[in-house]
């Protein structure tokens, strides 16, 4: 196996920034990452976790360390009963291909994630989310190797301990596991889910009375095509922030000097879910562009790189736009992405 040293990581990351990885290593099979591991201890690197790149903003030049990349692969179904199956699918699997052969095969429950850059290793993560849907909604269990020990460890849905974009792997756990297999929960007669209403509005638009996971994939992917810039062309992370989440009281407050505010329910009946693609619109930043760097023109949550950015040059808009929220909303916006 090769263990390669400065490895350039432009094209490893969907922000397409440029940084040095001091040595990267592809790894394909548990022998790999106890070889990934011993190496790193001889020469006393730290290691760190590259899945997909599409939820990651390199501000670092240089990256220090053992770059782990996961090239982990295979499919399998483990156990099937009359109404679900189980499948387990290998963590460097591509997300979306994985979606894709779901949908294919009439296993419905992760047609609502259609489109989502990255790999199946790095959705438990952060409890990747769209239209209606988390990851946990169809998540059994996974299998991780624990770095600091070399023993691989089974994680029940319990044990993630998912939140809104939030797992023990992103805070707890950080840089400790590399997640191996994950395992879904998939209904062999699926009902959809079209609560979202983006998505009702646009099944309506493709005159769908009646829609299998099939149309719900695609009305996804006719979604998300239109809103969100294709990182192949236009670099970007997806949401670079978090929605806030804010008491209920504090909302009326809100609401009475600024009537159109958005909200949406939470799990706690105090708390709503306020879009902080309103809140960075309201102040001004919706297709704002300075030399590379921008505020996507159709998406405000999303902030891109036009050209050569740099990581500094996407982190200091971020930081403005922080400033913005803060001084006119009194909220803190979250960052979304992990930065290294
Ligand atoms: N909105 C604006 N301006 C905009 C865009 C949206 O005011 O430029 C407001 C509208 O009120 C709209 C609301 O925001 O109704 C929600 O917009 P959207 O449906 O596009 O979703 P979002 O809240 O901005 C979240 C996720 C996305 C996910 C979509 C769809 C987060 C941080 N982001 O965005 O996830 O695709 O919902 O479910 O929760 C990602 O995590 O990278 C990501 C793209």
């Amino acid at each position: 196996m090769i263990i390669q040293e400065h490895v350039a990581l432009q094209s490893f990351n969907t922000f397409g920034i440029n940084s040095t990885a001091e040595y990267l290593i592809r790894v394909k099979n548990k022998d790999d990452i106890h070889h990934a591991r011993e190496f790193a201890q001889s020469k006393n690197l730290e290691n760190w976790i590259l899945g997909g790149g599409s939820n990651l903003l390199f501000v670092q030049e240089n990256q220090p360390g053992l770059c782990i990349k996961s090239e982990l692969l295979g499919k399998k179904i483990i156990s099937e009963t009359s109404s679900h199956i189980l499948l387990e699918a290998a963590g460097g699997e591509n997300w979306h291909e994985f979606v894709e052969f779901c949908v294919q095969k009439n296993w419905g429950g992760i047609e609502n994630l259609s489109l989502i850059p990255g790999l199946v290793g790095a959705s438990p993560m952060q409890n990747i989310g769209a239209y209606g849907v988390e990851l946990k909604d169809v998540f059994h269990s996974l299998d991780a190797f624990h770095f600091p020990t070399g023993e691989i460890h089974t994680f029940s849905k319990a044990d993630c301990g998912f939140g809104y974009r939030e797992s023990v792997f992103k805070r707890k756990y950080t840089g400790q596991y590399l997640i191996m297999a994950v395992r879904f929960q998939l209904e062999k007669f699926p009902r959809t889910n079209t609560r979202y209403g983006a998505i009702e509005q646009t099944l309506l638009e493709m005159n769908i009375a009646n829609p299998t996971i099939q149309d719900v994939s695609k009305a996804v992917i006719k979604i998300r095509s239109e809103k969100l810039p294709n990182p192949s062309i236009v670099g970007n992370a997806g949401s670079f922030f978090k929605n806030p989440v804010i008491s209920i009281e504090y909302f009326e407050k809100l609401k009475k000097e600024f009537t159109q505010i958005p909200s949406f329910s939470t799990n706690s009946p105090d708390q709503v879910k306020i879009p902080a693609a309103w809140l960075i619109e309201y102040t001004g930043w919706k297709g704002y562009r300075k030399g590379n760097v921008g505020c996507h023109p159709k998406q405000a949550l999303v902030l891109v790189n036009y050209g050569n950015a740099i990581g500094r040059d996407i982190l200091e808009l971020s930081h403005e736009i922080k400033v913005s929220v803060k001084s006119t909303f009194d909220i803190e916006l979250e960052t979304e992405v992990n930065i290294r």
